[in-house]
């Protein structure tokens, strides 16, 4: 199906049954494509198309001239990503890029779903936002991201909000030329969301955040459903890249001077699961990868269950691929992980860890967890921490179980207390403070190579960087080290950063 079929048929189907159409018709005339969760949780057997032949059309070249926009970001680093197309577009429109709001004549949120208080910050500042709109009526304010596949944000901005002029989704950033004309000239909201994903589009335009990394999208989308989770929704079906694409991506970012890339997709794991014609996953990819000349290559995020043998094999070689790998467990308990959904057990994911440690003895491991899963028992967290002190993780991001509408687990009885979850979020919070302690203790008087990525943020005369394990190291040195790599004696842990003295330059990694 191409783009304008899957636009039809989109608005031929949604309409006529929606309740939403029904309620706020009042409030729409041009484009309106309302969200459905219960469309985007079928998963079609069509084949994915690529396309590369993304233009601007000339009917918006221009559009932007004289104008400001200003995207802030909420949410994951695919945000992030998709950020950087969306203001590669504004560019190719003739916008300029604007650091405050006051200033903007286009502003856009670019949302997260995965919990409440994400959600929370969004409509907070859309709060903040509309006194901005009464004095300035010609500003265009537009909601996308993860928040608006969501019906229930949908109909809350059209019954509360109504003062944004558009909002879509993730599955069509590429057609923000449209949206912005269609918004400029509707007096209405324009809403167009896609509830099924659309094609892979290659030759977007990008504006990087940064010139030292960036990010790569390997593939898009999450067909794994845990039940407490929203991605599979906002995101649609896993679409992997096709190698040749990313390979010349990287290669490309790597003549441009970038040092870092890190590879982006909800599960990394399943990457080319989906190819019909080829047999390559995640483990060939890093093994293509790991001849490029660019000095680091990560990958996040990686799911345990498709975390494979030869993969493993393939990280064991190091060279550009660092020893540090994010791998969310979500609970040490059996039970919990199975009413998750997360399709592996506590023995599994211990001997997945084994099996990683095996093969590469100093790699660093980060995770995920969630506390709080409804009717979570004592007994049951315990043995997240326990796994926790098992593995032995270097730091962990860490979470209070929230309900998605939406999600089977929101369906379900919670006999848990708050107060007890936020006791257990305590005490797992400390475990991971005092094992990041450790860690970072651990690399006291060792010289490790920083990548250098600018002044500290509280003291012009300190510069900062990442080790190839995703510590930050702050120390003395020349700005002109700032992009390079360079070798950093490390003086003194903190909790979270590392202080340390530059080795003299000329013994730093030469950067080619
Ligand atoms: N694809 C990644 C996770 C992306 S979301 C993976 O499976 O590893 C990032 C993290 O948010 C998850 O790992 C999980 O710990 C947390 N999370 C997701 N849904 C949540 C929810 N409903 N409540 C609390 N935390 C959640
Ligand atoms: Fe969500 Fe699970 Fe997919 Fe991660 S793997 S994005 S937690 S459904
Ligand atoms: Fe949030 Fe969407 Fe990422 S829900 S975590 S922005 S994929």
């Amino acid at each position: 199906m191409n783009e304008k079929q899957r636009l039809e048929s989109q608005q031929a189907q949604r309409p006529k049954d929606s309740k939403v159409e029904k309620d706020y018709s009042k409030y729409f005339q041009s484009v309106y494509m309302p969200p459905s969760l219960k469309d985007a949780r079928r998963r079609g057997r069509e084949e994915v198309k690529y396309h590369d032949d993304f233009k601007i059309d000339t009917r918006y070249q221009g559009m932007g001239d004289g104008r400001k926009f200003y995207i802030r970001t909420y949410g994951c680093q695919m945000n992030e990503h998709d950020t950087e197309v969306m203001a590669g577009i504004f560019l190719s429109l003739g916008y300029e890029p604007t650091e405050t709001v006051e200033d903007a004549d286009v502003i856009l949120l670019n949302t997260c779903a995965i919990r409440e208080n994400a959600e929370n910050k969004v409509f907070g500042e859309l709060g903040h936002l509309k006194s901005l709109k009464l004095e300035k009526p010609d500003l265009l304010l537009g909601v996308c991201g993860c928040m608006a596949q969501q019906e229930s944000v949908v109909n809350r901005i059209l019954q509360k909000h109504q003062f944004v002029d558009m909002i879509f989704g993730t599955h069509n950033i590429h057609r923000l030329p449209e949206i912005l004309s269609e918004a400029y000239m509707a007096k209405e909201m324009v809403v167009e969301v896609w509830s099924k994903e659309g094609d892979v589009i290659e030759n977007l335009p990008k504006v990087r955040a940064g010139k030292i990394k960036g990010w790569v999208n390997i593939m898009y989308g999450c067909d794994k459903f845990c039940t407490y989770c929203i991605v599979p929704y906002t995101r649609g079906k896993e679409r992997s890249r096709r190698p040749e694409d990313i390979i010349q991506e990287v290669r490309q970012l790597a003549a441009h001077g970038y040092q870092e890339i890190t590879l982006l997709g909800q599960n990394v794991n399943a990457y080319g699961k989906d190819f019909e014609d080829i047999e390559y996953r995640l483990g060939d990819l890093m093994d293509d990868l790991r001849k490029v000349n660019i000095p680091r290559i990560r990958f996040t995020t990686s799911h345990p269950r498709d975390f494979d043998d030869h993969l493993i094999e393939v990280l064991a070689k190091k060279g550009n691929l660092a020893e540090h790998i994010h791998l969310p467990v979500q609970s040490g308990s059996s039970d919990i992980l199975k009413i998750m959904g997360r399709k592996y057990t506590r023995e599994q994911y211990l001997e997945l860890v084994r099996k990683i440690k095996a093969a590469i003895p100093d790699v660093s491991l980060t995770t995920d967890i969630i506390v709080g899963f409804p009717n979570e028992t004592d007994e049951q967290f315990e043995e997240t921490m326990s796994l926790y002190k098992e593995v032995g993780f270097e730091t962990a991001y860490t979470f209070i179980y929230s309900p998605r509408e939406g999600t089977p687990a929101a369906k379900m009885q919670d006999n848990v207390s708050m107060e007890v979850k936020r006791e257990r979020l305590q005490r797992l919070n400390d475990l991971v403070n005092e094992y990041s302690r450790k860690a970072m203790e651990s690399f006291e008087g060792q010289t490790l190579e920083v990548l250098v990525e600018g002044e500290s943020k509280n003291n012009p005369e300190i510069l900062s960087g990442y080790t190839r394990k995703n510590k930050l190291v702050n120390f003395r040195g020349p700005k002109s080290a700032i992009g390079k790599l360079v070798m950093v004696k490390i003086k003194k842990a903190k909790t979270w950063t590392l202080d340390g003295e530059m080795v003299d330059i000329s013994e730093s990694v030469e950067v080619i």
